[in-house]
């Protein structure tokens, strides 16, 4: 993470700080010649008209997720091979990851997913209202500090363009290892008057959702002693 700020328009139309990190290690010569010939077909491009998510695969499908911070991109890979008549949208900023995307995607010869590289809040305010049946958020950066949480990815703004996009009945899944993000994402959603939380019971939340393997950040989470992570479910009403 540094602190050199983007500045992607925010839901309103205006201007919002992004944080991130865009660039990583230099790529090998095979990941750059994949990444500059597949990138393109699979990569999504914005312009001033509201996009049709379900136009961008050459089948249309029955359902479409997006994935929101893929990093390395198992989690989207996999859902996408247990799913292929579901169309998945990855967001990643991150060139590393992306590379790491696109391997995946060319082979296994995924015809399901499609990547924006920039800021997912870019990618939200251009799709259209109920279209999409869900949204995952796995483990986005915590920024711990507390001058710095104006920097997380959920905010009133992103939460409102969430329900705007996903379909009545469809869910937002977030899951984080920091009990302070899970804390502020709980706080918030539970003002958002179109999300509510899914629990059969308190406690819930730390069981991983069906069909979950570990992500490399949460392994990496374990590996550094945090063992606990929160896995919540908000149900689009
Ligand atoms: C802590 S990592 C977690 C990666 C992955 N979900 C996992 O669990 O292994 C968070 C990722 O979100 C990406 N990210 C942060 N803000 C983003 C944004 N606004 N749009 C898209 N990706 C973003 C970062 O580049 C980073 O790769």
């Amino acid at each position: 993470m540094t602190d050199k700020p983007h500045h992607p328009l925010n839901a309103d139309g205006e201007l919002r700080a992004f944080f991130g990190r865009r660039v990583g290690k230099k790529l090998h010569a095979g990941q750059d010649k994949l990444f500059k010939e597949r990138l393109p077909e699979l990569s999504i491009t914005l312009s001033d008209a509201k996009l049709d998510p379900a136009a961008l695969f050459p089948v249309t499908p029955a359902e479409l997720i997006v994935e929101i911070g893929y990093g390395g991109a198992e989690h989207l890979v996999r859902e996408a091979v247990a799913a292929p008549k579901t169309g998945f949208i990855g967001c990643e900023v991150y060139s590393g990851g992306i590379a790491k995307a696109v391997q995946q995607i060319d082979a296994a010869e995924l015809e399901n997913v499609r990547l924006f590289t920039d800021d997912a809040l870019k990618l939200l305010v251009k799709l259209p209202d109920a279209s999409l049946d869900g949204v995952y958020l796995l483990y986005p950066d915590p920024w711990p500090k507390t001058r710095h949480h104006k920097r997380r990815f959920v905010s009133p703004t992103t939460l409102s363009e969430l329900a705007r996009v996903i379909k009545p009945g469809g869910w937002f899944r977030f899951a984080t290892d920091i009990e302070d993000y899970a804390d502020w994402t709980l706080a918030q959603a539970l003002r958002a008057p179109l999300f509510r939380l899914e629990t059969a019971a308190p406690g819930d939340w730390h069981n991983p959702y069906p069909g979950w393997a570990p992500t490399r950040y949460e392994q990496k989470a374990r590996r550094e002693g945090r063992l606990i992570s929160f896995y919540f479910t908000f149900r689009r009403v």
